[in-house]
């Protein structure tokens, strides 16, 4: 399937680079570019930068890069003709017609259309008599009609064929079942079998109300408790929340996150139709980013037991991370808000709601509770760990105040624990300088380089391609000049595969060469790589032919060979520089 190049111009005319990441990333303006926290990595202080310019965006933390495509390939999980698609809707545009019927947006509309039928059949099959152990179960846990039609939930019957001949009739393939986890394979005897059996079914929908994946609920205390659907090419569970499609509408005040899904029906049948659940997994950074979107609070409604309390544990610093308030629901006498609100009903949970406590106090509250701070041992432990969390706490003001309530509370002098508090801030700093040099050594040493596997083997060549190929991407007449043989370079000359490639792509790309294109033949990773190498020399004054030629006899001084305790000494300076 080819697009005309023409078009993707247009596509990305029309959906200039800052305008589309600013609708990601809070952006704001640094000279001639855009800087804004990285939404690839987790980071406190900006280092992601659009360039304007040259259309492309670069992050000095994690090295992700590239153009508008590939940003939206990321940020979305799109394939490359998806991420066209989508930027040809935002801007108005049709598609052209490339000939090809089977495009990546015919294949998702069938997965979808898939998954609704099979929505569609659980449901029809609540309905039927050997469903009725589903509808005594749905009764007994207090789901009522009206729950069961807003969720659209369903039975999925004890048998082994129910759905798969279903599907059958309307055309779907065991293969394509299969990739849907609608059904499973037996390695052993290679037959298909439905893969939900015997459990009450909740069909995940994302923001364009397209049926997704299924969870299933086991009627009774046999385990698998729950099943959830795997990832799909078009789903994934850390991407997704339970019941989003509506929390996102209501989601004006707070978002309340859960862990379960009986816990977030429950809590909008009792009128708060804001709450969202995980989908059976720990919350993940990207998931706290989507709700960062569409709120700036989110109420911590876990459970109440040992699990629950970890689990908020490691939500609390993903959440802030991205922008958003904290607050904990303190849920008693309930072991979630589901067995809450049957037990003590919707008004008394709204109070509980609105009593909701700011996370710093929950954090210390935990360490508190561990501990019998009446005995010296545990009171200094106790201590030790208020300070730990105290030195997380990133205003001063803030700090300051929850360093004189501890200390009352374990009645030790307030500038002990400030000296504590700090000293364990400098050690979180150094911490991460360390963690941060490490990445630094390991990128430049080419250790993990997945990118340019040559690159330690070549170390001072790879360089000088390196340089080569950021100045052809700054400079397309050097390339003109390069094509006619005015300047004398070619693939031959280089040592690394992968810089060789990248010269090839840009040799026989469009002139001028436009990065965007790389997304059809490069791997994101890749045009990470490359952008990296174009805002490299973008931040050097002088990038003409003379400094270009410089970096050509360089290189074709080089030849292939074993790396050498030249290249480690290189290495080593180039380190040295970078440590300053
Ligand atoms: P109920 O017992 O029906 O009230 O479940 P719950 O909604 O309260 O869920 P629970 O707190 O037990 O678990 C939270 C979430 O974790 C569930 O909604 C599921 O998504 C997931 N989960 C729970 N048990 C299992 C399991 O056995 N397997 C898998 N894959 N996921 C599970
Ligand atoms: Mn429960």
């Amino acid at each position: 399937m080819k697009i005309p190049h023409s078009f993707i111009e247009e596509v990305k005319y029309r959906n200039r680079i800052d305008d589309v990441i600013g609708s990601y990333v809070n952006l704001k303006r640094a000279g001639s570019n855009y800087q804004g926290l990285c939404p690839f990595h987790s980071e406190k202080t900006p280092s992601f930068t659009v360039f304007p310019n040259t259309e492309t965006f670069h992050c000095f933390g994690c090295g992700a890069g590239g153009d508008v495509i590939s940003f939206v390939m990321r940020a979305e999980n799109l394939e490359y003709m998806g991420a066209i698609e989508f930027l040809a809707k935002r801007a108005g545009l049709a598609m052209p017609d490339t000939g090809e019927h089977e495009n990546e947006s015919d294949k998702r509309t069938r997965f979808y259309e898939m998954n609704r039928a099979a929505a569609r059949f659980f449901n029809q099959m609540l309905h039927t008599p050997e469903a009725e152990p589903a509808r005594a179960y749905l009764a007994k846990r207090g789901l009522t009609a009206a729950a069961v039609k807003r969720f659209g939930l369903g039975y999925a019957p004890d048998r082994f064929d129910a759905l798969r001949k279903h599907m059958h009739s309307l055309g779907y393939t065991d293969e394509e079942l299969k990739t849907a986890f609608l059904c499973g394979k037996s390695e052993r005897t290679g037959n298909y079998f439905d893969y939900f059996r015997g459990r009450v079914m909740f069909p995940i929908i994302d923001n364009f109300s397209n049926v997704v994946a299924f969870g299933g609920r086991i009627l009774g205390d046999a385990k698998p408790k729950y099943l959830n659907s795997s990832d799909t090419p078009v789903f994934k569970k850390s991407r997704n929340l339970f019941a989003l499609n509506f929390a996102r509408k209501a989601s004006a005040e707070s978002l309340i996150l859960c862990e379960g899904y009986m816990d977030v029906i429950a809590v909008n049948m009792a009128g708060f139709p804001n709450a969202v659940a995980t989908l059976g997994t720990a919350l993940t950074t990207e998931q706290a980013r989507i709700m960062a979107k569409y709120t700036k609070k989110v109420i911590l409604a876990y459970d109440s037991d040992d699990a629950g309390v970890n689990a908020a544990k490691r939500a609390i610093p993903m959440l802030t991370e991205v922008g958003l308030e904290v607050k904990m629901l303190r849920l008693e006498g309930a072991k979630d808000p589901d067995e809450f609100i049957k037990k003590y009903g919707a008004t008394r949970f709204k109070t509980l709601l609105d009593d909701s406590q700011g996370k710093m106090d929950y954090l210390c509250e935990q360490v508190l509770k561990k501990y019998n701070i009446l005995l010296p041992e545990e009171k200094t432990k106790a201590a030790d760990e208020l300070c730990r969390v105290l030195s997380e706490v990133y205003s001063d003001v803030e700090r300051e105040i929850y360093i004189t309530r501890m200390a009352e509370k374990l009645s030790v002098d307030p500038k002990s624990m400030k000296n504590d508090v700090e000293r364990q801030m400098r050690r979180n700093r150094r911490d991460e300088t360390a963690e941060m040099r490490r990445r630094i050594v390991s990128d430049t040493l080419g250790y993990g380089d997945r990118v340019n596997r040559d690159f330690v083997k070549n170390a001072k060549a790879a360089r000088a391609e390196e340089a080569i190929l950021g100045i052809l991407l700054l400079r397309p007449e050097l390339v003109r000049e390069i094509r006619s043989g005015q300047i004398s370079l070619s693939a031959e000359d280089f040592l690394t595969d992968f810089n060789k490639k990248v010269f090839c792509a840009i040799l026989d790309g469009d002139d001028p060469f436009d990065i965007g294109t790389l997304a059809e033949t490069f791997t994101l990773d890749e045009i990470s790589r490359i952008t990296k190498m174009q805002v490299s020399r973008a931040s050097l004054s002088k990038n003409d032919a003379s400094v270009l030629s410089d970096h050509i006899r360089t290189l074709k001084a080089e030849a292939p060979r074993e790396a050498s305790e030249d290249d480690l000494a290189d290495i080593r300076s180039l380190l040295d520089r970078k440590k300053k």
